[in-house]
């Protein structure tokens, strides 16, 4: 299948090797358009977005108000710091013109004059790899006060490069405006929406880098030819990471739609030691785990994830075979959200501190069967009950893991020994059944 994101062509970091290839031809086209004509364009793409929710690219950027005077913003979300999802650094170390001449497209689109390209703060490397890129193209006149000259138009726009602190949580879209702004990256209460009052109080937009990266391929392709890749409802290519107990990691860029059994046994060569598969995560670590039969016939894209209870996130794949100790694997998961949690909501701070301390205890085989239950219900209070997804992204897996394998944390934790305590509850009379408490 054609590659268009990360194509098999040498140093297509370098600006003259991008250029050889078509690069920033889509950008001067878009640059000659009407803002409506080039969301229409997006629109009849069926581009969704990569960054997890899905939302429709071109139905987003028609949220920006067109006729706003001051300053108006794009985010190009970076940050990538959900577990097991490693694909948008491909684009920044890979392909990060196609990033740029994307971003000019969708500042052209929406009247964007500043955009900013946030990148998680440990990731030096794609910093750097992103700033050279950057600085080529200034020097180059694609972008700033050049770009009127080298485009023939009036239109000038900024793009930046933001370095996070590191954080997961700046990755959300609230959270990252505050990072910008240079505040703590307390992911912000919705309303008012990015669009209306977003970065500095002025419009925004928040869009992740392999959606932004996509947007030229649109272009060249056109939008018709680009909506009949992949499933309809999801168009175009997506990058795959696949990650875990599998022969050959790695980002595979397929048209959405791909079966899910051809991408890990034929692409990547199945399981290591030919072991039995035993669960996958689908879409980055929030996701609702998925059993083994249920990859049967399951074609990757966001349809088909939900239709079975579980979502294509980022698309990160984290394969777990026969031999995987899940109890430990959700420990491993908790901790990371218990780290990760800004600590604004009761609910995410408090709770996934519970849900590790109850892990713990899982897997030291020092928890009985109703510390399952407890873990359960403690993750259900934090879904839905919080300021961002975060909250939803730590329970969902691991109430995942419990539905689909109770008898694996069963398996971890004490028999329960019973005892009939003293019948001093409300003084009312209990039965032996009423008595019989777990501990
Ligand atoms: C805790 C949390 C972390 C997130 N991290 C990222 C991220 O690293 N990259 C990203 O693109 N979106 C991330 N998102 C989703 C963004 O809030 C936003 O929906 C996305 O960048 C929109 O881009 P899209 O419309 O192109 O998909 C995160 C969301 C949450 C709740
Ligand atoms: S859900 Fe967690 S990460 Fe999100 S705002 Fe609340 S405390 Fe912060």
């Amino acid at each position: 299948m054609p590659k268009y994101l990360l194509p098999d062509i040498d140093n297509l970091n370098k600006l003259a090797v991008y250029r050889q290839n078509g690069g920033y031809e889509q950008a001067k086209k878009a640059l000659q358009m009407s803002p409506a004509d080039i969301i229409n364009i997006v629109k009849t793409s069926n581009l969704k977005g990569r960054g997890g929710a899905g939302f429709p690219t071109g139905v987003k950027w028609s949220f920006m108000p067109q006729d706003y005077t001051g300053p108006k913003y794009l985010c190009v979300n970076g940050d990538e710091s959900e577990p097991g999802s490693f694909k948008d650094r491909q684009i920044l170390e890979f392909n990060p013109h196609q990033l740029i001449e994307g971003t000019i497209v969708a500042a052209k689109a929406m009247g964007v004059t500043t955009s900013y390209i946030y990148i998680r703060g440990e990731y030096h490397k794609w910093v750097n790899c992103m700033q050279t890129a950057l600085d080529e193209a200034y020097d180059a006149g694609l972008l700033g006060d050049k770009m009127k000259q080298t485009f023939g138009t009036d239109f000038k726009t900024e793009i930046y490069v933001h370095k996070g602190a590191g954080a997961y949580v700046c990755g959300e879209e609230t959270a990252q405006m505050n990072s910008i702004e240079g505040k703590r990256a307390y992911p912000r209460n919705k309303p008012p929406f990015p669009a209306g009052a977003g970065l500095w109080g002025h419009p925004t937009t928040v869009n992740n880098a392999e959606t932004i990266a996509t947007v030229p391929a649109i272009f060249r392709l056109g939008a018709e030819e680009f909506a009949k890749i992949g499933t309809p409802t999801q168009c175009g290519n997506m990058l795959f990471g696949v990650s875990g107990n599998i022969n050959k990691p790695g980002v595979y860029e397929l048209p959405t739609g791909t079966l899910m059994t051809h991408l890990l046994y034929d692409i990547c060569g199945g399981i290591p030691n030919n072991k039995k598969l035993k669960a996958v995560i689908p879409g980055g670590a929030s996701m609702v785990p998925l059993r083994a039969d249920e990859i049967e016939n399951l074609p990757m894209d966001s349809d088909s994830l939900r239709k079975i209870g579980s979502g294509i996130g980022t698309g990160g794949i984290i394969v777990i075979d026969e031999d995987a100790n899940l109890a430990k694997i959700c420990l491993r998961i908790s901790h990371f959200f218990h780290h990760e949690s800004c600590g604004q909501c009761t609910p995410c701070r408090e709770g996934n501190g519970w849900m590790e301390k109850i892990l713990k205890r899982i897997v030291a085989g020092d928890a009985t069967s109703q510390d399952i239950d407890l873990l359960y219900d403690v993750a259900s209070n934090i879904e839905n009950r919080t300021v961002c997804a975060l909250g939803d992204a730590c329970a969902w897996p691991i109430k995942g893991f419990i539905n689909k394998f109770r008898d694996e944390f069963e398996k971890c934790v004490k028999p329960t020994r019973s005892f009939v305590a003293p019948n001093t509850i409300h003084s009312k009379h209990l039965t032996q059944n009423e008595l019989v408490y777990a501990v």
